[in-house]
Order: structure tokens, then C-alpha cells, then sequence
């Protein structure tokens, strides 16, 4: 008997890959990706989903994007790794890239592969150009699960079993720059997302980060904004720190650095901060794969298409629509939904009660649209699709989300409500 593709899928992971997982992934109706191209997915069964997880903000430029794919596929018949050992064209290029239309002298680059691996970076650079140890963040924050990053993470759950993780790590509440005046005494640095995303799409005031940079100065500390998800277009600014007109001493990159082809990371530094660290040991940090002449390909190929399409401009005015409308069904459904707010094509739905997400997103997914929760705040659903979305595509999405939330009230009624941290 032919087995299904779904079939298959499903018994590898229940046997082979996370077994818990995969029985969760099936309660919520997940199907098996088959194929997916710009902002849809197609699944075994050929039926077609609107991305509006987005691969928690790699997708910027959509799946497979031609002029990405055409960049890749050309490096691969040139030279698919590097050996390291010889100068790289396309490290230079993207390294130039990035110091073009970084913040400020945001100008020296280091490639590694994921979002953690950036984050990992940047705190061991910050030790290492201050000479001093203690790393502040902010609760609730994500920064990716490798030792230091996950130390840096405001999340309980996802780090309590790995403990001790790294020392002299300090959380201080997310959004408030009063709070950091104690906590930076003596600290390498200071590491915040412009908003965060994975602790439930958390827009901090304006002039935070502003705050927080004349903070850092006063006490000799670095600034490092984790622009992991929100950098490159997708909080519509070409990075979240803008809109506070901060220049940060070290940003970090990944997720959509290259247009959803190839993984990436990436920090940016100060070159004052980079040579105070590494000018007198420049292999203290690297890494086999990073930087790699396939991922650099895709990222130079991304970068022109987010300015070529003017993306950026393009994910403020969406945003927009996607935020009115999911305010619209916040105030439709006020008993479920406690409140829509986001800043461009990341946006946050808070409901009252997690209870109430294991009926909207499998709604949601019935009918063609993919959405998801944040990592760290399990009653936040996340709207993070493509740059490229259109207006009608919005429109279909909040449908969708409306047809869930409507369903969710009319099968559970007003349930108690979960505590916010928002
Ligand atoms: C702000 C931020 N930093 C770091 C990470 C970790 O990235 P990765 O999963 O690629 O390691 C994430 C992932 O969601 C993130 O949102």
C-alpha cells in the first residue's frame, strides 16, 4: 500500500524527530509543506495557505524569490562553500552592503548562520572590546537558544533545564529606561529588540532605545539592538532602531537577510568597538559555514530587491491595513481578543485567554491562512507575512482571523483570562 506524503511526514517525526511535537502539530491540523512560492504555501494535498507566519519573519521577499533563486543557483556552479583560506569576493560585498545603509559607522560585519549564532557574536564582542562581564536584557525578551543567547531570554521554560547558562546576565523590564540606570553599572552591554517579537509583539515607547543609548554611554556600556526579526524592512523602518534615530554600537541580522533562501546572521559593529576586541586576535570568533559564498549571494540578490521594490515603504503602509483590521475584530470581539497593535508587518493579536488560540489558528489554517504564536507569550497570535503581501491578501487573512475569532467565541464563550505582560 502507497503511503502518503502527509503519512510518511507525520511518522517520521512522531518516531524520528520530536515525537511531542509532532502529535501537537497534528491536534492543531498542521499539513506537510509541499511547496511554496512568494506569499503561499502549498501542502500535500496541493490546497494552497496565504503565509501569514512567514517563517517568523524570514520570508520578507516571500518563498523562493526569483531574483534570490537566480543569485544562488549562478554561486553554485562558481563555488558553493568556502575554504576559508583565501579572501572571499562576496564577504566583502555583503560586509559593503550592510555598512552602506547600516545606522551611523555600523561598518565591520560577521557572518555566521542563524539569528542565536549573531546574538552569540555580538555578547562575546561586547565582553571582549569592554573587558567587563555583566550582560543586561529585558524580560520577556528572545534572543535564540544557544547558551549565552538563551541566558540573555527572558523565557523560564525554555531555559530552566539548561542552567547554570551564562553568569552575570541581569533582566530589567522590557520598555522602561528608568530601569536600566542601576542595572548598566559595570556592564559590558545592554541587548534589547526595537520591539519585541517572540515576547508577544511588544512595541516599547517611543524614545526607549534613545533612552537606553544615552544610558549605555553614561556608563561605558554597549548598546546591541537584536534587529534578528525586526531589521530589513519589516517594522517599516530598513531596521527598528530608526525609528528612535539610534545608532547602536553592535546590530544583529538574520531571518530575512536573505530574502528567505539561504540561512543567515549577521552583527554590525562600530569599527571602534570591533578593533577593541579582535584588532590583536581576528580568529578569536568564527565560524566554518558563516559567511558562506551561497547565503552572501542570496543576501546581496535580497538587499537590492528590498530597495529596488522599495519594501520597506511598502511593509509601513500594509502594516497599516493589517493593524486596522485586526483592531476591527478586536473591538468586534472584545471578549476574546484583548488588543491588535504591532508596528509595520509584524503585528500582534493578544487574547484574553490561551484557551482560546487552539480554535482560531487551526480556523485559520482550514481556511488557507498560516498564522502562529510567539515563542514566548502563548496567547499573542503573530501576523508576520511577506513584505510582498498585497492589499487583497490582507484582506483575506483578517477574514480568516475574524471567521477564528468568531468561531473561539462561539465555542468556548468568555473564558477566565490569562495574566498580559504586555
Ligand atoms: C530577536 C531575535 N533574536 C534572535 C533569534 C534567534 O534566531 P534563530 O532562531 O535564527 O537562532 C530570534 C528568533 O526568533 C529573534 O526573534
Amino acid at each position: 500500500m502507497r503511503v502518503s506524503l502527509y503519512e510518511e511526514t507525520y511518522e517520521n517525526y512522531k518516531r524520528f524527530v520530536n515525537p511531542p511535537l509532532a502529535r501537537v502539530m497534528k491536534l492543531s491540523g498542521a499539513p506537510v509543506a509541499a511547496r511554496a512560492h512568494g506569499t503561499t504555501i502549498w501542502d500535500h494535498d496541493g490546497k494552497a495557505y496565504l503565509d501569514f507566519a512567514g517563517g517568523y519573519g524570514v520570508f520578507t521577499l516571500g518563498h523562493t524569490h526569483p531574483r534570490v533563486v537566480a543569485a544562488v543557483r549562478e554561486q553554485l556552479d562558481v563555488m558553493a562553500l568556502s575554504g576559508k583560506t583565501m579572501f572571499e569576493p562576496l564577504v566583502g560585498r555583503l560586509a559593503r552592503a550592510l555598512a552602506a545603509i547600516a545606522p551611523g559607522d555600523l561598518s565591520i560585519s560577521f557572518f555566521a548562520n542563524s539569528g542565536t549564532e549573531a546574538v552569540e557574536g555580538a555578547l562575546k564582542l561586547a565582553r571582549a572590546a569592554t573587558g567587563r562581564a555583566k550582560i543586561v536584557a529585558t524580560t520577556n525578551a528572545y534572543h535564540g537558544k544557544t547558551m549565552g543567547a538563551l541566558a540573555a531570554s527572558g523565557r523560564d521554560a525554555y531555559k530552566t533545564p539548561f542552567g547554570p547558562l551564562l553568569a552575570d546576565v541581569v533582566h530589567v523590564p522590557y520598555g522602561d529606561a528608568r530601569a536600566l540606570t542601576e542595572a548598566l553599572r559595570g556592564a559590558a552591554a545592554f541587548v534589547v529588540e526595537p520591539v519585541q517579537g517572540e515576547g508577544g509583539v511588544v512595541v516599547p515607547p517611543l524614545g526607549y532605545l534613545r533612552h537606553a543609548r544615552e544610558r549605555c554611554d553614561a556608563d561605558g556600556a554597549l548598546l546591541i539592538a537584536d534587529e534578528v526579526q525586526t531589521g530589513l524592512g519589516r517594522c517599516g523602518y530598513l531596521f527598528a532602531c530608526e525609528r528612535d534615530g539610534v545608532v547602536p554600537d553592535v546590530m544583529t541580522l538574520a531571518k530575512g537577510l536573505s530574502g528567505g533562501v539561504m540561512p543567515i546572521g549577521a552583527y554590525v559593529a562600530r569599527p571602534s568597538v570591533w578593533n577593541a576586541a579582535y584588532a590583536k586576535a581576528p580568529l578569536a570568533h568564527t565560524s566554518t559555514f558563516g559567511g558562506n559564498p551561497l547565503a552572501c549571494a542570496a543576501a546581496l540578490a535580497a538587499l537590492e530587491v528590498l530597495r529596488d521594490d522599495d519594501l520597506v515603504a511598502a511593509a509601513r503602509v500594509r502594516g497599516e491595513r493589517l493593524l486596522a483590521g485586526a483592531r476591527a475584530i478586536a473591538a468586534e470581539y472584545p471578549s476574546v481578543v484583548r488588543e491588535a497593535r504591532g508596528l509595520g508587518l509584524l503585528v500582534g493579536v493578544e487574547l484574553r485567554s490561551e484557551g482560546y488560540g487552539g480554535t482560531i489558528i487551526p480556523e485559520m489554517l482550514k481556511r488557507g491562512v498560516t498564522a502562529a504564536w510567539t515563542l514566548n507569550a502563548q496567547r499573542v497570535i503573530r501576523l508576520e507575512p511577506p513584505l510582498i503581501v498585497t492589499p487583497a491578501e490582507i484582506d483575506v487573512a483578517l477574514e480568516a482571523l475574524r471567521a477564528g475569532v468568531a468561531a473561539a467565541y462561539e465555542s468556548l464563550g468568555a473564558l477566565p483570562e490569562t495574566s498580559s505582560n504586555a
